[in-house]
């Protein structure tokens, strides 16, 4: 399934899988492979029953995304610059409101926009050789696809800040004693068994309910929302599904629920 330029989008029995596919260029991400990432989310809502769970990553061995691609920036003025970062908020917000966990599978270089991708998603499961970096400001320019707000929530602005500042380029096993990251494996294919791993967990539980974690966990964020009061509201909501139903019935059963997303 592949009507794409710079994407392969791979559906699998129970995921999706995003592989960035523009390997001479580190994966970096210009306008078109944005446009073609919120077409395929796009299309993920609107027919995702049976699949739990989307993977995000870069092709090839040295780079999940090196970032924004840096040539479309000669095209960047004071005019249209709102609206070249928007694209990039819209397309890092609609990840991160997906209705199933999605999953940044890093290898490599996550730099830039590439950090700011991993961040927006739910989960970040990583390479050994796997780099972070914010280094905007070696461009004169500060994160601008929403890393400002993503890193200081994720690490805290203690550090946050001072990588942001530094533009160091941080090594995995930091990234995962900062938080950064879930996991760190050997190599990609590890990776990926971790996250076909966590995958199968997420199958076996109620979609709605997963669904509603994430959009009540993200509430949190929302400075028009109060969290507490849509954890009640989303609380409520699952209480009127038949996955409800199931999940106590199965527990005073004594077997396992069979959730049907409904
Ligand atoms: N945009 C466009 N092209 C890029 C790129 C980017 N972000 N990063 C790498 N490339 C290209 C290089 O230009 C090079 O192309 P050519 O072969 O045609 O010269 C190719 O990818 C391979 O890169 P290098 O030869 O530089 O590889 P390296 O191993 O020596 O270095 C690197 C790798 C450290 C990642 C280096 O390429 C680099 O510093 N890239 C830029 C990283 C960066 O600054 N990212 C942030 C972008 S700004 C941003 O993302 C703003 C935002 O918040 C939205």
């Amino acid at each position: 399934m592949n009507n794409y330029n710079n994407i392969n989008v791979y559906k699998k029995d129970f995921y999706f899988h995003i592989e960035i596919n523009r390997p001479k260029q580190l994966n970096a991400l210009n306008q078109a492979t944005i446009k073609e990432i919120g077409s395929c989310l796009n299309a993920f809502e609107k027919n995702n029953k049976g699949y739990f769970a989307i993977i995000i990553s870069g092709s090839g061995e040295k780079s999940f995304v090196a970032g924004a691609d840096i040539t479309e920036f000669t095209q960047v003025n004071k005019k249209n610059s709102k609206k070249f970062c928007k694209k990039g908020h819209e397309l890092y917000n609609k990840i991160e409101n997906m209705s199933v966990p999605v999953i940044a599978l890093v290898n490599g270089y996550a730099l830039g926009g590439g950090c700011e991708l991993a961040m927006a998603c739910h989960l970040r499961i990583a390479t050994k050789n796997a780099t972070f970096s914010q280094p905007e400001v070696n461009l004169g320019l500060i994160p601008g696809y929403g890393g400002t707000q993503r890193l200081i929530q994720i690490i805290g602005k203690t550090k946050g800040l001072e990588l942001m500042l530094s533009t160091e380029m941080i090594s995995s096993s930091i990234a995962l004693d900062l938080g950064l990251v879930n996991y760190v494996l050997e190599d990609k294919k590890q990776a990926m068994d971790k996250a076909l791993e966590l995958i199968n967990i997420f199958k076996r539980k109620s979609p709605i309910a997963i669904k509603n974690v994430i959009k009540s966990v993200n509430s949190f964020y929302d400075n028009d929302v109060n969290g507490f009061d849509k954890e009640i509201e989303l609380f409520s909501e699952c209480c009127d599904t038949n996955d409800f139903k199931e999940g106590a019935l199965a527990f005073i059963e004594k077997r396992c629920p069979n959730f049907k997303g409904d």
